[in-house]
């Protein structure tokens, strides 16, 4: 077979567009077609071309002066004008690369606040413990159990219409039972478990749960043209949370998480990271395998069952999110890959088009890393400031000094809800208030707040809210954006390619609306849909019942650890959440962290991503325990032993 009796007339114009040593199309469609044709009838089924696959031809996009491409009406019209498949995979232009490289702003070092206040710099202001003299000295490890019942938020019930439209299947596939036997069986082999891995008991119940109901109406995005054929499969068998279950009960939330079954150096597993991450529940763990074993696709883009099954999933997740937060709509929430990506989101985007030269950006001195380098990326890109709002010796920001902070040069305030190197509760419902007296916008940093207190956006105020699904009982990889609906209207996409398009061409691009418009590419469609299946566990735990516990053992382990002689506690605000960061005299703080390690307590040590609020106490690291509703008095008594011992073997 040689193209010498290649039918393609030797004008065409395609070849002249060929790189060199790419096959020409016409004549692979030429041999296949040969191929096909010397077949047996019952294996190769010649193509209706009479044994010839046709040359492709090519719509060429209006306005080009690229000579027609050999693309045929099945390929993707996205192939740039011209080219033969495959032809645009050949390098082309280093343009792209160079362009991002060298827009990179340089990062000045960060010894000193751009407001001029060194991070060693104390301030003036007095220390103030409110837990000094504090009365609680031994909380019963059920602490919630006295409380009042969780608030039954329902989670978890779909709504009967699909928040984004994108519900197209048929009404009468909903009624379905419960879980088919093929998924009973498959949960029951799971259940008997010798190594105290999780057992029958960790898994959640699995409540029959309909199947989005709502068919695509006249306002539903071009995304799907399937018929409403009922589904293929018993789709009953989402799992979901645990029921609510009240008085809260630690231990038989404990039960929920089967990593607390692990043994580390032969000592059951203290999980005290959990600032770093969380652990997962099993219906967590469960959630994202019914993904991949019965919903796995890409979404927004296909006709078949599996892409309307994750599509479905996907936005479901949105609307949980949506719901959790108190957003008034889903099209409020943008996924992204978790807090720090949703901070740089805002700082390309909306500080691309908003923050100009001379322009001040306010951040705290608690922030994470996170929250304060996209800003400094920011501000040097475009000749603007960032000042910084000092703290007091217990670790809470100075309302007077940043209200001094503001002027008319102030576009952003960005602060972080919870520190995460001290613990500290920021007002920031305060601090959103005054910025927007003064017509400034603003964000909130939730990654260490939304796993411990209420967030309700719309209270808050916040103009843009983000938070990590992985600090809060979900994957990593997954996080949100909220951001106000006229806020995020007004921002340009900040990555460019599918699924945040409405249209292309060669000249011009229609973006789709937020959240869409914020989410190129193939999303993490998996952890979204995990994520969601953990804000339903928390609703039906309850975030007021966890907040209550965890702030009675917050509060229990500060009176066990502060009397520890040669510890000092870093941060001791009254207002605290989950963290309780200390150094230990004669000890660096990996040792402590090693010791602690070898009794199977995990903690983080070193400088947690916010240096400069540790050089402001004088420190580059501390050790940083730091507590979910999962812990206990038991496991906190467990760190205390540990920590005593050094203490009293202190050099
Ligand atoms: N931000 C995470 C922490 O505080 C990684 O540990």
């Amino acid at each position: 077979m040689t193209p010498a009796s290649s039918s393609v007339p030797a004008a065409d114009p395609t070849r002249a567009a060929l790189p060199p040593g790419l096959p020409d199309p016409a004549d692979l469609a030429r041999l296949a077609g040969e191929f096909f044709a010397a077949l047996p009838a019952t294996l190769g089924q010649a193509p209706a071309t009479g044994g010839r696959l046709a040359a492709p031809t090519h719509p060429q996009p209006s306005g080009l002066s690229l000579p027609p491409g050999a693309a045929g009406p099945s390929t993707p019209a996205a192939v740039p004008g011209g080219m033969p498949p495959g032809a645009n995979l050949v390098p082309t232009s280093p343009q792209s690369a160079g362009a991002i490289t060298a827009a990179q702003p340089k990062v000045v070092p960060h010894a000193l606040a751009a407001n001029g206040v060194p991070d060693h710099v104390l301030q003036a202001a007095p220390g103030y413990d409110g837990r000094i003299g504090g009365q609680v000295l031994h909380v019963p490890e059920a602490a919630g159990a006295g409380l009042p019942s969780p608030t039954g938020v329902p989670g978890g019930a779909l709504s009967p219409t699909s928040p984004a439209g994108f519900y197209f299947l048929d009404p009468a596939a909903t009624a379905r039972p419960g879980a088919t036997d093929l998924d009973r069986r498959a949960i029951a082999g799971l259940a008997p478990n010798p190594h105290a891995l999780p057992t029958a008991a960790h898994l959640p119940a699995f409540e029959p749960e309909p199947y989005p109901t709502a068919p695509a109406g006249p306002g539903s995005p071009a995304f799907y043209f399937v018929d409403t054929t009922p589904p293929s499969r018993d789709r009953a068998d989402v799992p979901s949370a645990p029921a609510s279950r009240a008085p809260f009960d630690v231990h038989e939330i404990r039960r929920d998480f089967p990593i607390l079954d692990e043994r580390v150096h032969g000592r059951p597993l203290v999980w005290f990271d959990n600032a770093a991450t969380t652990q997962k529940p099993q219906c967590v763990i469960d959630r994202l395998a019914h993904f991949y074993a019965h919903e796995n696709s890409n979404i927004h883009r296909a006709a078949h069952e599996l892409a309307a099954r994750a599509t479905d999933a996907y936005e479901k997740a949105r609307e949980t999110v949506r719901r959790f937060l108190g957003a008034s709509s889903g099209e409020e929430i943008v996924f992204v890959r978790g807090t720090t990506e949703a901070i740089n989101l805002v700082a390309a985007s909306w500080g691309g088009r908003h923050i100009g030269e001379g322009d001040e950006i306010v951040v705290s001195h608690l922030e994470h890393h996170a929250n304060i380098v996209p800003w400094q990326q920011l501000a040097s890109a475009k000749g603007a400031r960032l000042r910084v709002i000092p703290v007091d010796d217990s670790g809470q920001v100075i309302l007077s000094e940043y209200q001094r902070l503001l002027n008319d040069r102030t576009k952003l305030v960005s602060v972080t809800q919870v520190s995460n190197a001290l613990g500290t509760v920021v007002p920031v419902q305060e601090i959103v208030a005054i910025a927007h007296r003064h017509g400034i916008r603003t964000l909130v940093d939730g990654a260490q707040s939304v796993s411990h207190m209420r967030v309700d956006v719309q209270q808050l105020d916040a103009d843009f809210f983000v938070f990590s699904g992985h600090k809060i009982f979900g994957p990593t990889g997954i996080g949100v954006l909220y951001g106000k609906r006229e806020v995020l209207q007004d921002m340009p996409p900040w990555q460019g390619g599918g699924n945040m398009i409405a249209d292309v061409t060669f000249e011009r691009t229609v973006y789709q609306d937020p959240p869409t418009r914020f989410e190129a590419g193939t999303g993490n469609i998996a952890d979204a849909v995990g994520l969601g299946a953990a804000l339903e566990y928390v609703e039906r735990i309850g975030i007021e019942s966890i907040g209550r516990y965890e702030h009675r053992l917050l509060e229990y382990a500060t009176t066990q650890i502060r009397p520890i002689p040669g510890l000092r506690l870093i941060g001791t605000a009254q207002d605290k959440a989950s963290v309780l960061s200390f150094v230990l005299d004669g000890h660096s703080t990996d040792e402590v962290g090693q010791a602690l390690n070898q009794e199977g307590i995990a903690v983080r040590t070193g400088h947690h991503c916010a240096q400069p609020i540790l050089r402001r106490y004088g420190l580059e690291t501390t050790v940083r325990p730091s507590l979910a509703f999962y812990n206990t008095c038991e496991e906190v008594d467990r760190m205390v032993a540990v920590l005593r011992r050094l203490a009293g073997a202190r050099r």
